[in-house]
This record gives C-alpha cells, sequence and structure tokens, in this order.
C-alpha cells in the first residue's frame, strides 16, 4: 500500500468516525432516558431506603411520620424540590406511571421492573395512607414551615404534621386519586405479583365508595395545608369519574361504567386539561379504549376526545396550547413540561387505539391519522432531550448540557456521606447561594423548563423554570416507552 493510500484511508476512517459522534450525539437515546426518567424517583424517595437504592447520595429521612396521628406513614415522595409529601399530586404520578406499565410495559425490557418499584414505592405508601376506613391521610408535612428551610430531607427538622380527611371532613378529590392510582396499579402488577394486586384493587374499591359517599373538597378540609400548595381548582367530580373509570378497567364491573357514563356530562367538555388537578381530557383518552366503536356509549366521549386531539394540531382552529418558535408546547401554569409530557402521554395512547380500530379524525381540513399524533408527540420529547434552539437537554444527566443548578433541596446541599453533620434549616442557604453546579446530579429529573421564548435560565432562584416535579416525569415513563420501541407504523 502507497503512503498516499494509507493516508487517504486514515483520513476517510477517521472522517467516518467524527460522521458517526457527530450522529449519534444528534439523535436521541430513549432507551437511556427511559432508564434514567424511571431513576429519578429514587431521588425523591421518602422513609427508609432499601439496599437495592441506586441513587446513592441520598439517605433515610422522615422515619416518625405520621407519629402526630399515629399511623406509620414512613414512605413516599417528596413531591418536588421540597420535603413535603403532598398525597394529591402524589397520587396521580402514582397513576401516571401505573398507567405507563398498562400500557407501554411490554416495551420496557429490563427498566419493566424499575418501573413497578416506582409505582410500589407509592402504593405501599397509599396503602398506609388509607389503612383505616374512613380517615384518608392528605399530606405530611407543614408546607409553610417547610418553604422556611433550605434543608436536606436526610435533617428535616420542621413540623412533619399529618392532615387527613374524614366523612366530617371531605376530600373527594383526594380519594378519588388514591383510588384511581390504587386500582391502576393492581393492573401494573396482574402478572407479576398477583396477591400484591388483589390487595391494591380491595383497595381501591373501599378507597372510591369512601370518596364517592362523603363528598366534599379537601381544599376545605385541609385548610392551608393543601391549599394555596395544591388547591382542587377544577372540583372534584373529575377525580370520581377517573377513579371509576380506572376501577371498570381494572373489574369489568358495570356500576363503575354507569358511574362515568351518567356524570361524564357534568365536567365542562371546553376543559382540555391533563394533569394533578384536572383529569377530563385523560378520561376522555382512557374510556376511549372501549368506548370507541361502541355505539352506545361513543357519543358521550369520543367526540371530546377527538376534540382534544384536533387541538393539538398547530395550525387547528380550536388550539387548546399554543407552541414556542422552537416548538415547545404551551399551557398557563407553572411548570410548564407538565403538561408537555402528560398531553404527549395522552396523544400517544389516543394514537394507539385509532390504530387499533383504524380510526381517522377529521380536524377542520385535515384528516389525522395516527402517525400525525404521535409524531406531535414526539417532536415535544425531543425537544426536551435536547432538540431545541438551546440544544439544551431538560433531562438532569441525560446529554452534554442539562440544568446543573436545579432548585432542590437534596441535590443543591452537600449529601450525608460529605457532610455527615447536621445542616439546619438555614443553614442550607449558602449551598443555595453557590454559583457551583449542585454537588448531587438528581439523575433523570425533568425541570420546569424553559419560558415561552425558548430562553432558560439554570438558576436555583428561578424555580418555575429549575424545580422538577413527579408529575412531569411520571407521564414521560410511558412517552420514553413507547418512542423507544414504536408500535404504530
Ligand atoms: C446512610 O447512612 C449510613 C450511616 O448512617 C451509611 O452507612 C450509609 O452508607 C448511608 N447510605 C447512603 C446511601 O449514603
Ligand atoms: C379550592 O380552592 C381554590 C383556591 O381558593 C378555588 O379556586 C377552588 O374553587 C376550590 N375548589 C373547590 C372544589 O372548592
Ligand atoms: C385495519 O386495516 C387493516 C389493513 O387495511 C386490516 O387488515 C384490518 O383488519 C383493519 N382492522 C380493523 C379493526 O378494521
Ligand atoms: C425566569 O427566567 C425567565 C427567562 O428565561 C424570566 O422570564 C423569568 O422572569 C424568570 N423568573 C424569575 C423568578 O427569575
Amino acid at each position: 500500500m502507497s503512503k498516499a493510500s494509507w493516508l487517504v484511508r486514515i483520513t476517510v476512517m477517521v472522517m467516518m468516525m467524527m460522521m458517526i459522534t457527530v450522529k449519534s450525539e444528534d439523535s436521541i437515546n430513549y432507551e437511556e432516558a427511559l432508564g434514567k426518567s424511571i431513576l429519578f424517583f429514587e431521588g425523591q424517595r421518602s422513609g427508609k431506603l432499601p439496599p437495592s437504592q441506586r441513587m446513592k447520595w441520598r439517605n433515610d429521612s422522615a422515619l416518625s411520620d405520621g407519629s402526630d396521628i399515629r399511623i406509620d406513614m414512613v414512605g413516599g415522595y417528596y413531591d418536588a424540590g421540597d420535603n413535603v409529601k403532598f398525597n394529591f399530586p402524589m397520587a396521580f404520578t402514582t397513576t401516571m406511571l401505573a398507567w405507563s406499565v398498562v400500557e407501554f410495559g411490554d416495551l420496557m425490557g429490563t427498566e419493566l421492573k424499575n418501573a413497578l418499584d416506582a409505582i410500589r414505592w407509592g402504593t405501599d405508601y397509599f396503602l398506609k395512607a388509607t389503612k383505616f376506613p374512613n380517615i384518608v391521610v392528605a399530606q405530611v408535612g407543614n408546607p409553610i414551615a417547610d418553604h422556611d428551610c433550605w434543608e436536606r430531607p436526610e435533617d428535616m427538622d420542621t413540623p412533619r404534621t399529618s392532615y387527613f380527611v374524614t366523612p366530617q371532613k371531605p376530600g373527594s378529590e383526594l380519594a378519588g386519586e388514591i383510588a384511581a392510582a390504587l386500582a391502576a396499579s393492581s393492573m401494573a402488577f396482574r402478572t407479576t405479583d398477583a396477591s400484591y394486586s388483589n390487595i391494591l384493587l380491595d383497595r381501591a374499591i373501599q378507597v372510591f365508595d369512601f370518596a364517592n359517599k362523603y363528598r366534599g373538597s379537601y381544599n376545605t378540609s385541609v385548610g392551608e395545608g393543601a391549599c394555596p400548595f395544591y388547591c382542587d381548582f377544577n372540583g372534584y367530580m373529575d377525580e370520581l369519574i377517573w377513579g371509576a373509570s380506572w376501577l371498570y378497567k381494572a373489574t369489568n364491573t358495570a356500576n363503575y361504567w354507569d358511574f362515568v357514563k351518567s356524570n361524564i356530562q357534568t365536567l365542562d367538555a371546553g376543559l382540555f386539561d391533563f394533569g394533578w388537578d384536572g383529569k377530563q381530557a385523560g378520561i376522555n383518552v382512557l374510556v376511549s379504549q372501549w368506548a370507541m366503536g361502541d355505539s352506545g356509549s361513543a357519543d358521550l366521549f369520543i367526540p371530546n376526545a377527538d376534540k382534544l386531539m384536533c387541538s393539538f394540531l398547530p395550525n387547528s382552529a380550536t388550539k387548546s396550547v399554543s407552541y414556542s418558535k422552537g416548538g415547545l408546547l404551551f399551557k398557563p401554569g407553572g411548570s410548564n413540561l407538565q403538561h408537555a409530557t402528560a398531553l404527549s402521554f395522552l396523544l400517544i395512547v389516543y394514537a394507539r387505539y385509532m390504530n387499533a380500530v383504524n380510526k381517522t379524525i377529521p380536524c377542520g381540513q385535515e384528516v389525522v391519522d395516527p402517525i400525525r399524533l404521535i409524531n406531535i408527540a414526539k417532536s415535544q420529547a425531543d425537544y426536551i432531550l435536547g432538540k431545541n434552539p438551546l440544544g439544551m437537554s431538560y433531562m438532569v444527566g441525560y446529554g452534554s448540557k442539562f440544568p446543573e443548578k436545579i432548585h432542590h433541596r437534596g441535590s443543591v446541599i452537600a449529601s450525608l456521606d460529605a457532610h455527615p453533620a447536621h445542616i439546619g434549616c438555614r443553614d442550607g442557604d449558602e449551598y443555595f447561594k453557590s454559583d457551583e453546579p449542585n454537588p448531587n446530579v438528581l439523575t433523570g429529573a425533568l425541570v420546569g423548563g424553559p419560558a415561552y421564548d425558548d430562553s432558560f435560565q439554570d438558576s436555583r432562584y428561578n424555580c418555575t423554570q429549575s424545580e422538577p416535579t413527579t408529575y412531569i416525569n411520571a407521564p414521560f415513563v410511558g412517552v420514553l416507552a413507547y418512542l423507544n420501541k414504536p408500535t404504530v407504523t
């Protein structure tokens, strides 16, 4: 081989290697993102951590939760960057983790086990919160005192007040969502742990009865512990119908389906919300699996589900969302990525149900097929994982550029390993004010996300943008499982 041709060969090889590198940096690794999106939940764990804990910088915390009401409330998840256990959004988080497994578990491969562990960390806690008839624990931790401190969960010394609802002081949205979480989870565990699945289902039935029989909002029953933090703005009927929908899916009992059909019209059909507060859009999509093509019930749900899907088209006349220049979906309210992940989940699920019956949707001039809906969801996931004007991934620990100063107490303050001594209420402030990246990487956390102009401030002060929450991540688990192994072609 001549020297020249040898050089040419080397040059070509180097160029090819560079192209491969560029390509792999450019394309999204959904499998890696899926694993990380589930790992995040270990960083939010409260209670006694098991030996299998992989997020090593965390340690045991809040080991006497519930002692004030003599109910063991150890466990569950911290909600976001604080150390309060808000059971209403925690239940929605658990429902969405469970729906992710019910719908996409067979696509998850080795991550299925981790996803089930993440669900169980929620459901074990909800079994405690509903252990005694006629009382449902609503929350643990005084949120005002908690927010006044910048402390690691492992050091917490603020009042761990337990809040609860009863027949006299009811909370139908709280209990309705917990019933949904338990019923959905019973389906997630059905093939891998039948006895646990039965326990969850029995409890779901009992908790739904409580929610339905004693009607009222936990807003007023729990008072300032819950609202203004997680006020139930749109009422409790959506959670009751949502709970009944999941119970019908899990039990096939006609009573639950009758409940859904006879109450759905009490909800405002023009509301296309899906999140910890509004369940309307999720109900229509969930029940469409059996209502699509069922002449007796289709009209109650399918036109609204179709309208919801049309409302995501960027040029739709009935738009319910707007898109930034860079292509991210926006809705009013904080933590915008919660909308992008939850609505992407619904887009994919509905597309799959449509695909199963060869359905398309007339949206104005356009006929929308399943692939069109999936591509909208994919564009959201890709934006979140780095295909955006800043080239920034909004998942911590994924990609080469991601938020490093997230608003999260445990991530910001040195871990117990690094700093074993107690760090008191305001002693964490020096970590908060630091210009350094957070010492503990909360791998997999999705933050609130960029502003409407696609800009992002990687700043602990900007909690709207830099704080993670469990209900941003939970639907994304399902979205990533699907995009990693797409089935609609
Ligand atoms: C938690 O703390 C104990 C000592 O209190 C230590 O042995 C253990 O390694 C710590 N666990 C983690 C995950 O850091
Ligand atoms: C809960 O409180 C919020 C804020 O005060 C209020 O807007 C909402 O209507 C209340 N919800 C119910 C169901 O009472
Ligand atoms: C959908 O269309 C395919 C191909 O045209 C056909 O094989 C299948 O039977 C149809 N399925 C339903 C449920 O109509
Ligand atoms: C957060 O950052 C955005 C710009 O990216 C800005 O519009 C907003 O005012 C900031 N909020 C705070 C509280 O600093």
